[in-house]
């Protein structure tokens, strides 16, 4: 491209060295922001129509032209790989194109530093939206699934040693509380992204009479930014996305490493749908959970976006710096592969199988009711520190012999202590251990019962 076609061009003599202006172009990745980019005229367009500082018809043609190029981007008439440094120059040279010297009056009090601000705050709060609607998928799936094996009782773990019997619908149920807190995250997020930047110009305001509430107005933005400069030279609402996003997947990935363990033969706990498994090319037996090891994969590039940003970000002096352009791709790759990942979650939750037998015999070996003799003993009047070593000397003697709590007779566990009596083998009975953590929050199937009809709510509200 001539240095005189460049929007900037004015001032220079000498054309811009090839490998530099591809270096600094940035249209192979912020074409994405081309439906943005034309909202966000459009609405400044209005704007200056309405103000005076361009005519009413002025403000027709240009927007018609706008309106346009839109309709033609969508159906990809556009080349977007050469000639132009980035998606703001490319819709200017268009519209200029196809209207001549009024097009040149749309930049009229903007500049592309609040211009590619507003574009993105734009990008991020609808992608925002996208991804609170996947959340929400994911958790009526994981509902859907604590309803439906409401009578399966699973080992619970700690440091991924049997620890308790729990209710599988309950370790179902700690995803979608941790889902929820995600979703409430974006939301949060939101109110931070949904300021409007326009009027900021390139980093001190501008000299024209422009109508920055009317801007935000047509855009559906809640405020507009107090301090031009800060305007056009942060991107914390970035980041924030970026953040709640690699908090998602930390969530995501912990699930699919559960799927993935479990689809093991070691556990055998659940069965993953042919549809999203893949085989070996050599070993004929395999059935891979690709999937789940995906989302658990994909992980660490939404991690490593995060603090490639801060990283980006941490030196810049204000105001706009072209270090900002690199907020993008990171941006953009995060929003893919979240969205991915909750699509591909929700379908791996819906059609997995869970078995229900192989939990329940997990359960009733390795003295997962060990706490529950201890509570008992107290309620027969020890402390609980008697109580405890008490039941961890029965479960001593009880693994040199090969059995488990129950198995031992009412005289063997008498010889423990003259505190025991027939009663304690309910106490010993998973289902009862279970039963008895009736308590908010607990595993108690009342409870858990509970925590289904207010997640419905929820998810319903
Ligand atoms: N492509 C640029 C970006 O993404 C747009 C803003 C350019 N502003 C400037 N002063 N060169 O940040």
């Amino acid at each position: 491209m001539k240095i005189s076609e460049k929007t900037w061009g004015g001032r220079f003599r000498e054309t811009m060295d090839e490998v530099v202006d591809r270096f600094n172009a940035s249209l192979r990745f912020d074409h994405r922001l081309y439906a943005q980019d034309i909202e966000g005229s459009l609405a400044h367009c209005r704007m200056l129509a309405e103000q005076g500082i361009i005519s009413r018809e002025e403000g027709t043609v240009i927007a018609e032209a706008l309106r346009e190029i839109k309709r033609e981007m969508e159906r990809g008439d556009y080349k977007f790989d050469k000639g132009h440094e980035d998606i703001h120059t490319l819709v200017e040279k268009a519209l200029i194109e196809k209207v001549g010297a009024v097009g040149e009056k749309l930049h009229t009090g903007r500049s592309r530093n609040d211009q590619v601000a507003l574009d993105i705050r734009l990008f991020v709060r609808e992608a925002a939206q996208r991804v609170v609607f996947l959340i929400k998928e994911v958790q009526e799936a994981l509902v859907m699934l604590a309803e439906k094996h409401l009578d399966v009782i699973a080992p619970g773990y700690t440091h991924l040693q049997r620890a308790q019997p729990i209710l599988l619908s309950h370790h179902l149920l700690a995803y979608y509380e941790m889902m929820k807190r995600d979703r409430e995250r974006f939301l949060e997020s939101l109110k931070r992204v949904n300021i409007m930047p326009l009027g900021s110009a390139a980093l001190a305001g501008s000299t024209f009479p422009l109508d920055r509430e009317m801007v935000a107005r047509e855009l559906g933005f809640d405020a507009i930014s107090k301090n031009s400069m800060d305007a056009v030279s942060d991107r914390d609402f970035v980041l924030e996305f970026l953040f709640d996003s690699a908090v998602l997947m930390m969530h995501l990935s912990r699930l699919g490493e559960e799927i993935v363990i479990w689809a093991s033969k070691e556990f055998d706990f659940v069965i993953l749908p042919d549809a999203l498994c893949t085989g070996s090319s050599i070993m004929p037996q395999k059935k891979n959970p690709d999937a789940p090891e995906l989302v658990r994969g994909k992980t660490g590039r939404v991690y490593g976006h995060l603090v490639a940003l801060l990283t980006t970000m941490k030196g810049l002096p204000l105001t706009y710096n072209k270090d900002l352009q690199e907020d993008k791709e990171p941006l953009f790759d995060t929003v893919d592969t979240v969205e991915q990942c909750l699509m591909v979650m929700a379908k791996i939750l819906r059609g997995t199988a869970f078995n229900g037998e192989r939990m329940r015999k997990a359960v009733e070996e390795g003295y997962l009711v060990a706490t529950d003799l201890a509570d008992y003993l107290v309620r027969k009047g020890m402390t609980f520190r008697k109580a405890h070593e008490t039941a961890g000397k029965m479960v001593l003697y009880a693994m040199e012999r090969g059995k488990e709590l129950a198995h031992l007779t009412l005289d063997e566990m008498k010889s423990f202590t003259r505190k025991i009596g027939e009663d304690v083998y309910s106490w010993l009975d998973p289902s009862f251990c279970v039963g008895r953590r009736n308590i908010p929050g607990g595993t108690g199937p009342d409870m858990v019962r509970k925590s289904i009809e207010k997640a419905r709510e929820e998810l319903s509200s």
